[in-house]
């Protein structure tokens, strides 16, 4: 290619790719795969590496890089960066607006509403079009250099898209205006404002990773933005993954209406809020708020109010400023994302490499619309930091999508009752030892297994055979598993929405969703009940048999609806090894294992627990039905037409017979299904009796 040839070529890179940031950024359109824009920056970038003399500082290559700086330079704004005035009720916003009358009687005020992004506040100035300084807020009038920075902000265009003159048009700039606007654009200068922010995602992306390379976390998403704009070398602000929207052109280009500064912003190239929305009275400024107060979780970043603005901006400059801020702006609160509560217990939870969490057992306590139950503490140092003790009344906050936080002790409300918190010594999981190595903050168990059987547990609980929990699969145990929230399996009945919400993958629905799941099955059958806790050895058949057992020795002549875990305990507590041996199918092994099973300290409590939760045991479905099966014992075999395997088994079981695995003599129908395997010919061999399906449904 010819120099010119290629010059043009990387002019109609930049254009392209721009057009395409444009697109996915300002209007959520993505016209292109990931891969092929991909693929256009490495052709502009492979140019423009070997024409180093065509890079200009608006290309797309050089969002990324810059020396690393000792300093940021001072600057002086344009104009002052203020502050807005915070109301916090819809009294506060009528008084506002009465002010605003009383300046100027008889006016009638037009409001345009948005939502008040939490993150650092940016000026952007373009010179000509092209990105020439960003800079922080500082004191108000005085910020610091950060363009380096902001550069790599792909939400931030380095070079200001020029509009048709229709699309002028069509936002309402009459003729002057518009000619206005082209010197600026072409001749003169641009300054936008807006909001740098870490959105939810990127946030939970970063603080994983962190967490996976031991670095410690980001705090919250405003921190986090805060200081990726403030880091002395731009590759770490790069790393970080910043958004940009804007909230105000500083350049006054004749325009009439706040309401159209934001649609000329957007066809610059700026991102702007696509929530924002023109008010036409303060109850309907009041309803925005409202709506926005309930659904804050949805939004996909941090947003701590409504900045509601008068949209009409010739009224701005009568209605002037005092002290910090303009008295045109209010920034139009969501209540508070802190309370205070009291520190109930502190549980350790086992991560996947046998470290020690302590996560704060909470009184329940409404934050910013949902329950709270529980709080991170991340480790014994932060306990100590804090002073904390059990019972003690203290400060969370829950600062937008992350799980809630102790941020400080009350210790002139102590009562006296309070308790030292100390790490267990043995493992609340397993009973394994916990150790402290050496310089390290953590305590870990030493059982390298405690995690992975635990979820084992947890998982086979809430399986269909044992207490059935739709929605509870083994995706979600790991998640909850992971984050404290089930430590073991009587912590699934003290889930709250409240809590689950907080969580990704999580929606409101599917939170409240899952709630209402574990809620409809704390009453469990007796039998499903014994296979859940996983006794060795106790499978289905087994818990069963075991679950008859107990149902005629305890109350064959009652009439019972419910059997307590207290009951259960007392049970297998009297109960001896050699009796448990008379139960059908129970060997010595099984009869070992049931018994020692009851006689762990830490199986009891978890009974206590699950009790505690409010677990209760429904005895077994066979009585008081016709037991025309009873004293038979079945096996099953081959693919059935008109019901699944386990519908089968269930059958025959609430008919008071027995399913058994192997073919023996002892066993008195063999049901065989389509393409029966080797139990069919064993049947044939023992003469036990073989039925067909059909034969199988007449029969029940
Ligand atoms: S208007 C005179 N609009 O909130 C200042 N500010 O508490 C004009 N903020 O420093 C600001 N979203 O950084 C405005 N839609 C929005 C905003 C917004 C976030 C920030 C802004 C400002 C701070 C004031």
């Amino acid at each position: 290619m010819e120099k010119q040839q290629i010059k043009k070529r990387i002019e109609k890179l930049k254009k392209e790719i721009s057009r395409h940031r444009y697109l996915y950024h300002v209007y959520d359109k993505q016209e292109i795969s990931d891969a092929a824009s991909d693929s256009l920056k490495n052709e502009l970038f492979k140019l423009e590496m070997e024409h180093p003399e065509f890079i200009t500082p608006d290309s797309p290559t050089q969002r990324v890089g810059g020396k690393p700086l000792d300093k940021f330079k001072k600057v002086r704004h344009s104009a002052p960066m203020m502050s807005l005035f915070d109301a916090f009720s819809r009294e506060d916003m009528r008084d506002w607006e009465k002010r605003m009358e009383r300046i100027m009687p008889g006016q009638r005020f037009d409001y345009f509403c948005e939502l008040k992004l939490d993150g650092l506040a940016a000026a952007l100035v373009y010179e000509k079009g092209k990105f020439s300084l960003g800079a922080t807020r500082g004191d108000g009038a005085i910020g610091e250099d950060v363009t380096q920075n902001l550069r790599t902000v792909e939400a931030i265009p380095l070079a200001l898209r020029r509009p048709e003159e229709s699309e002028l048009v069509k936002i309402g700039l009459p003729k002057p205006a518009r000619n206005k606007f082209y010197a600026a654009l072409d001749k003169g200068t641009i300054e936008a404002r807006g909001e740098a922010i870490m959105t939810k995602k990127v946030f939970n992306e970063l603080n994983r990773k962190y967490k996976k390379e031991g670095k410690p976390p980001l705090a919250n998403p405003r921190n986090a933005a805060a200081g990726s704009i403030r880091q002395l070398d731009s590759k770490l602000t790069a790393a970080r993954k910043l958004d940009c929207y804007v909230y105000s052109l500083i350049t006054d280009l004749g325009l009439e209406r706040h309401e159209q500064e934001l649609e000329l912003a957007a066809v610059l190239g700026f991102k702007v809020l696509k929530y924002n929305k023109y008010c036409k009275n303060l109850e309907e400024v009041l309803a925005f708020h409202g709506e926005w107060e309930k659904n804050r979780e949805k939004l996909p970043f941090h947003c701590d109010g409504v900045a509601v603005k008068i949209n009409q901006l010739s009224l701005w400059p009568r209605l002037g400023t005092v002290g910090k801020g303009p008295r045109y702006i209010m920034a139009y609160k969501f209540s508070a994302e802190q309370a205070v509560t009291k520190i109930k217990d502190v549980v350790w939870q086992v991560g996947r490499t046998g470290v020690l969490t302590p996560t704060a057992a909470l009184e329940p306590v409404a934050v910013g619309g949902v329950t709270i139950s529980r709080a991170t503490l991340h480790n014994m140092d932060e306990i100590e930091r804090l002073g904390l003790k059990i019972n003690d009344t203290v400060i969370i906050e829950r600062a937008g999508d992350v799980i809630p936080k102790v941020i400080k002790v009350l210790p002139k409300l102590r009562e006296g009752g309070e308790k030292n918190i100390k790490p267990p010594a043995d493992c609340p999981i397993c009973g394994g030892k916990v150790v402290k190595a050496p310089g390290e903050v953590a305590y870990r168990c030493v059982n390298k297994n405690c995690y992975a059987v635990n979820l084992r547990r947890l998982t086979h609980w809430a399986s269909r055979k044992a207490a059935d929990i739709p929605g509870l699969g083994p995706k979600i145990i790991e998640q909850l598993a992971r984050e404290g929230l089930a430590r073991d399996i009587s912590d699934f009945y003290k889930l709250t929405a409240g809590d689950l919400k907080p969580l990704e993958r999580f929606a409101d629905k599917s939170a409240d969703n899952l709630a209402k799941a574990i809620a409809a099955k704390k009453e469990i059958d007796l039998a499903r009940f014994i296979y859940g806790l996983g006794i060795r050895h106790a499978g289905e058949e087994t818990a069963l048999l075991l679950a008859k057992q107990f149902s005629i020795f305890n109350f064959q002549f009652s009439n019972k609806f419910k059997i307590s875990i207290t009951e259960i305990i007392k049970h297998y507590q009297e109960l001896k090894v050699e009796e448990l041996e008379r139960v059908e199918d129970v060997g010595p092994i099984v009869a070992r294992s049931i018994y020692d099973w009851f006689h762990n300290k830490y199986n009891l409590a978890l009974l206590d627990r699950l009790e505690k939760n409010g677990v209760t045991i429904k005895p077994l479905e066979w009585r008081g039905k016709p037991q025309i099966l009873a004293g038979k014992t079945f096996v099953l075999t081959g693919t059935l037409e008109s019901l699944t395997r386990d519908e089968a088994k269930d059958k025959i079981r609430k008919l008071g017979g027995d399913i058994s695995s192997s073919v023996s003599k002892k066993i008195d129908f063999v049901v065989a299904g389509a393409e029966p395997g080797s139990k069919h010919d064993k049947a044939r061999k023992l003469g036990v009796e073989i039925i067909n399906e059909q034969e199988f449904l007449k029969m029940l």
